[in-house]
């Protein structure tokens, strides 16, 4: 699809083909120099790790257009710096944070007449990841690796304002205790496809997971993090090993206490005790915040603020987070990366 016949006002979260993809392959030890390429398919060994082992990561981070035509990444380096963690617990190499960001920035470059306009509400998603290939049966990890960065424009999450959505509790683990769950690594979505398909048959945005070892505390959504404010005003989000250290969480933390001055708490979130809460909210690059109107846990839906309306906090968080990231809002040093 040429960026000619895109509608900037309808653009969903679908793949589109873009003009140009990054490609680096790692062979004898090292990371080959990048390419940009035309061609979105991967020819690999039937005998992939990536296929047969889920040996690979990715990350999920988007370009904005500014008011002033400038392009802004946001904080890339903490995307890099994941992308190393996840690489790690799957035995695969690291791509260093500064190729990480220079391929971020030639994709970008590359495909810049597919950024959505400032104000349209949408960006550019990049999707780094690393796979392992070449030829190759036993379990081990992988004699050859790809890594890769496309990119599809993406539309405003919510179209016309935000609007709070029902979530469920789900009965299935995503990840075990010490297993994958915080390294962003295929095997938890594929553990994830199930549940969340049936929650959103039953008319739920996505499920929320509790701790796989008690299953008696909020862990995260589906490809979100959880968040919830008490009626005393501190922001709460859940701690665990088995939670994906979300760098929209990690940034609402600083931006909550530095910019709208209230106590953050990171810890056990009890879902039987989610009554103190007055709002609650999903949050993740592509859900940005999404304000949760209510929580459906043995049948019993829970409602927070309103189930029309969103919390005023959760207002507040919003128009901060999105600020800095469009450029709107002066952002914390060393967040913004210009393209
Ligand atoms: C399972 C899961 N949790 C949390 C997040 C949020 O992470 P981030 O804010 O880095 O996008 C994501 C990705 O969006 C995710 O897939």
């Amino acid at each position: 699809m040429g960026h000619e016949s895109i509608n900037w006002d309808t653009l969903g979260f679908d793949y589109i083909k873009t003009d140009k993809r990054y490609l680096s392959h790692w062979r004898d030890g090292a990371w080959q120099e990048g390419t940009l390429t035309e061609d979105n398919v991967l020819h690999i060994s039937e005998g992939s790790t990536a296929l047969h082992y889920g040996q690979q990561c990715f990350e999920g981070l988007k370009a904005y257009r500014c008011k002033d035509g400038s392009i802004n990444l946001f904080r890339p380096d903490q995307n890099a710096q994941r992308m190393q963690r996840s690489c790690s617990r799957l035995l695969m190499p690291h791509v260093p944070t500064e190729q990480f960001i220079e391929a971020c920035k030639q994709v970008v470059k590359a495909n810049e007449h597919f950024i959505p306009p400032y104000g349209s509400g949408g960006a550019l998603y990049l999707r780094p990841f690393v796979i392992g290939v070449g030829d190759n049966i036993g379990v081990r990890t992988a004699p050859e690796f790809i890594f890769s960065i496309f990119c599809i424009p993406v539309g405003a999450y919510f179209k016309g304002g935000l609007k709070p959505n029902n979530f469920v509790i789900s009965s299935y683990d995503r990840a075990a205790p010490n297993g994958t769950g915080a390294a962003k690594v295929g095997g938890n979505y594929a553990a994830s496809l199930m549940p969340g398909s049936e929650a959103k048959k039953n008319s739920f945005a996505d499920c929320i997971y509790l701790d796989p070892q008690t299953h008696s505390k909020i862990e995260e959504v589906g490809s979100a993090n959880f968040f919830a404010i008490t009626a005393d005003g501190k922001f709460v989000t859940p701690k665990s090993p088995s939670v994906l250290p979300g760098i929209t969480r990690l940034s609402l933390i600083e931006l909550a206490q530095s910019r709208l001055g209230l106590e953050v708490v990171e810890g056990d979130v009890f879902i039987d005790k989610i009554d103190e809460f007055k709002e609650a909210g999903a949050c993740g690059t592509a859900a940005v915040i999404t304000p949760i109107g209510g929580i459906s846990y043995k049948d019993k839906l829970h409602v927070f603020y309103s189930q029309t309306e969103v919390g005023p906090v959760t207002q507040r968080l919003y128009k901060e987070l999105t600020g800095v990231q469009s450029g709107d809002v002066e952002a914390p040093a060393g967040w913004i990366v210009k393209v």
